[in-house]
């Protein structure tokens, strides 16, 4: 009898964590259920109905992992970026959106232990927040197995701003770090099908930015740059590698990943093709002779991230190894970090081509402060550096770590006034901007030339 009521509690006890992990499963499901409704309602401007499909126009434009649903407050493709947040975009948001990963200590770390070079600043600082098979490069690396850089710019004026250097001063510290050949892709083209330009313009433009990008400092003899319209009409395996992409990519996709809609024009429709087709090495016999396995890696701000999750999602049904990818964040406007900086407004940026006075002027008028409204208040609460763009500025350009926590302190606390914050800003912008005008009247045409060529590069893999 004993034994049997101990067999009957037993039961019930089973009986009754069945039911609770059920209740449990329920409630998940439940509001899951809910958060797909609200989605949907962010989506179509409709309420749910069961059985009803949504509306064929309906399409979700960022076709990432949407795991987190729909986010009001960031914009981000590679045409705008908005947010309505002061601090910025949410980039760990972001990175659920997108589906990337995030650059944790520990990559950093490995970084640093595979090159036996302190971190870049801009890993240190979080700048460069996001990845894709970051780790598999770093894997493949130490058995000796090299890789490439790619990265790239849209020649939309002459005039570049400090925001544009952060990719190519850091692809310039990975050249180094890991001495490797680096490809540079100037869309022209692209240019020529979003904006109202002539080709003449785009081109020229491409050329006025290798200047730009040359005076970054990279090695002539491990780095290609080429503008779309020069090389594409040039390369029979650049053009059948853009053709293989546009054959394993449905409109329908890039719709998704793009929002293109009817009245695009076909250009742009095909255009992210021409763009991924430098993640794939046989793009470039004259560097990496007919071999198509060598592994790509590219440096970008996360705006570009679609055109490469789309070329990631091709790679291995055209037989090529997907491209890893280095996100940063953006360089927020002078106005702040709501929007990043635009080539069209002048006071928007700080220009390359900016005197030192222009610096000077711009930063103290339109440098958006976290500073408080007297000197009374803001030493007696402290300003806030999280929305101040000088000490946003630093973070960029400002190597030492102590120094730059010691601002941060003092600033927060009140002891530095926005004011003193400005001038250090200025005083590490103007030299900055005063070397690179220097290396750039170095840059001839014969040098533009020479980078623009296609050639062998000098690099073992
Ligand atoms: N579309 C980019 C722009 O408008 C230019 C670009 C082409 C690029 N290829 C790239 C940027 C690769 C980063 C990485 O600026």
């Amino acid at each position: 009898e004993f034994i049997r009521s101990v067999l009957k509690l037993h039961y019930w006890v089973f009986f009754l964590t069945t039911l609770l992990i059920f209740q449990a499963e329920i409630d998940v499901a439940v509001q899951l259920l809910l958060k797909l409704k609200t989605d949907y309602k962010h989506l179509t401007g409709q309420d749910y109905k069961a059985g009803c499909p949504p509306p064929e126009n309906v399409v979700n434009q960022d076709n990432g992992a949407a795991t987190d649903g729909i986010d009001e407050e960031d914009n981000v493709d590679p045409w705008n970026v908005s947010t309505s947040n002061a601090k910025g975009v949410d980039y760990d948001k972001l990175i659920v959106r997108f589906g990337s990963s995030k650059i944790e200590t520990e990559l950093v770390d490995r970084i640093e232990k595979v090159t036996g070079q302190k971190p870049h600043r801009f890993l240190r600082r979080g700048i460069f927040f996001s990845h894709r098979d970051m780790h598999q490069v770093l894997d493949a690396y130490e058995k000796n197995k090299s890789f490439y850089l790619y990265t790239g710019r849209g020649p939309s004026s002459e005039a570049m701003h400090v925001g544009h250097l952060i990719p190519f001063i850091f692809t310039k510290w990975l050249q180094d770090v890991f001495d490797i050949p680096l490809v540079i892709q100037l869309t022209d083209d692209e240019k020529y099908l979003w904006k109202d330009l002539a080709i003449e313009e785009c081109h020229r433009f491409a050329v006025e930015n290798a200047k730009d990008i040359i005076a970054c400092g990279f090695d002539v003899n491990k780095t290609f740059i080429f503008s779309d319209f020069d090389y594409m009409g040039s390369s029979p395996e650049f053009y059948r590698n853009v053709v293989k992409i546009q054959k394993h990519v449905t409109y329908n996709q890039v719709k998704g990943i793009f929002g293109f809609t009817d009245s695009d024009c076909i250009g742009k429709i095909s255009f992210p093709a021409i763009q991924a087709a430098p993640s794939f090495s046989n793009s470039f016999p004259q560097i990496f002779g007919g071999r198509k396995d060598v592994q790509c890696l590219i440096p970008c701000a996360i705006d570009q991230d679609p055109y490469f999750r789309m070329t990631r999602d091709v790679a291995p049904r055209i037989g090529y190894p997907k491209p890893a990818l280095l996100h940063s964040s953006f360089f927020p406007a002078l106005q702040g970090a709501q929007t990043k900086m635009s080539a069209s407004d002048a006071n928007s940026s700080i220009f390359l081509t900016d005197t030192p006075k222009q610096i000077k002027n711009k930063i103290n008028k339109h440098a958006f402060s976290g500073g408080k409204d007297t000197i009374e208040e803001h030493r007696k609460f402290g300003g806030n550096p999280d929305v101040d763009v000088s000490f946003m500025y630093l973070t960029f350009f400002l190597d030492d770590d102590e120094q730059l926590e010691k601002i941060k302190q003092d600033y927060s606390s009140g002891a530095l006034l926005t004011g003193e914050l400005k001038k250090i800003l200025i005083e590490t912008l103007q030299p900055m901007i005063a070397q690179h005008q220097e290396r750039r009247k170095q840059v001839t045409e014969e040098t533009v030339k020479q980078f623009m060529t296609p050639r062998p590069l000098n690099f073992k893999l």
